[in-house]
């Protein structure tokens, strides 16, 4: 299991936990090679909730103005890019390593390192105002 630090608003905290939770879930799909339309449909499910929180995060550090918004939102618009990459590049080649290594590594080490300085940071800004 990730650790990875709370931060200052709930609605952040409880989609942190549903993200992990289909990684988790996608990592034990991948054990099996019969689940590639499991692992397909959790694919667009996490791709559809990132989409959904980058969202709403983005919509509230524009409410609350807050300064480093478009490194913020530089980082969510790279994020996204890559994982509509990978996730397409699986439904082409279906290379379970691969999808397996980027979830494991890639996105584990993302996710610990945004949720600790980014999100962390911004969580408590706006929390503030
Ligand atoms: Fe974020």
């Amino acid at each position: 299991m990730l650790a990875y630090p709370q931060v200052a608003l709930a609605f952040m905290n409880h989609d942190h936990a549903e993200f992990i939770e289909m990684r988790e879930q996608l990592l034990a799909a991948l054990a099996d090679e019969d689940n590639q339309a499991e692992v397909d449909a959790l694919l667009d499910r996490l791709l559809e909730h990132t989409r959904t929180h980058f969202g709403e995060e983005e919509r509230m550090m524009r409410e609350a103005q807050f300064p480093p918004y478009p490194v913020h939102k530089g980082e969510h618009d790279r994020v996204l890019a890559d994982m509509e990459t990978r996730v397409a590049e699986w439904k082409q080649g279906r290379d379970a390593a691969a999808l397996r290594g980027w979830l494991d590594k890639d996105v584990g080490d993302w996710f610990v390192n945004h949720v600790g300085m980014m999100d962390f940071v911004t969580a408590r800004f706006i929390a503030a105002t």
